[in-house]
């Protein structure tokens, strides 16, 4: 598996030392608003299980799973909801969670659909931001680390399901999604 990895971008020590600071930011940010953590599976597994242990205070969890059409390099557009909340977030203090913001397609879709369950406030954390690809107008509050136009595996991030159990994240090489699409 490490030989389709061409670099290690961000190494694990940065990944726990970064996610430490986010972990006290969102702390002092919502101290006494029990906020709920929403995490957007399925590549916010890993950081959301380090996050939330960073996080001091009452707070909930729960789970939505998205998929955006087209593959993996290319997003088209249409976002398709494979699982809901199961809590309801009106008044809620609401941290959405993603692995990697975009061209925002995503998060933009998501943000309004949930908009309407009027929560008292909506926010974004991303692990990862590629500002360069964007499309829509999203802006997280919490990001992790800006990353460059290349496409990144690991630490929950994967490319046809796997590289989501490297401890770090990595660019990977190009051949490898070359020669899998064909
Ligand atoms: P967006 O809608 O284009 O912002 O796409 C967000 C989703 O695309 C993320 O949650 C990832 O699942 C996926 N994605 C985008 N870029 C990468 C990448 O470099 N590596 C792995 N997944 C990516
Ligand atoms: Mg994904």
């Amino acid at each position: 598996m490490e030989q389709d990895i061409g670099k290690i971008l961000i190494s694990e020590r940065r990944l726990q030392h970064r996610i430490r600071e986010l972990g006290a930011e969102i702390s002092r940010d919502y101290a006494g608003k029990e906020p709920l953590f929403v995490g957007i599976l399925k590549g916010c597994f890993v950081f959301m299980g380090d996050l939330m242990r960073h996080v001091s205070g009452y707070c909930a969890v729960d789970f939505m799973a998205v998929s955006s059409y087209g593959n993996r390099s290319i997003t088209t557009g249409a976002v398709k909801i494979n699982k809901d909340l199961s809590e309801d977030i009106e008044n809620r203090h609401v941290i959405i969670v993603e692995d990697i913001l975009d061209s925002g397609v995503t998060l933009n879709y998501l943000m309004q659909y949930l908009q309407v369950r009027r929560p008292a406030s909506m926010e974004i954390v991303t692990l990862l931001d590629k500002p360069s690809r964007r499309q829509k107008p999203v802006q997280a509050k919490y990001v992790g680390f800006e990353v460059p136009d290349k496409f990144v595996v690991g630490y929950g991030l994967d490319y046809a399901e796997r590289y989501r159990n490297l401890p770090y994240i990595g660019v990977l090489k190009p051949e490898i999604y070359e020669n899998e699409n064909g």
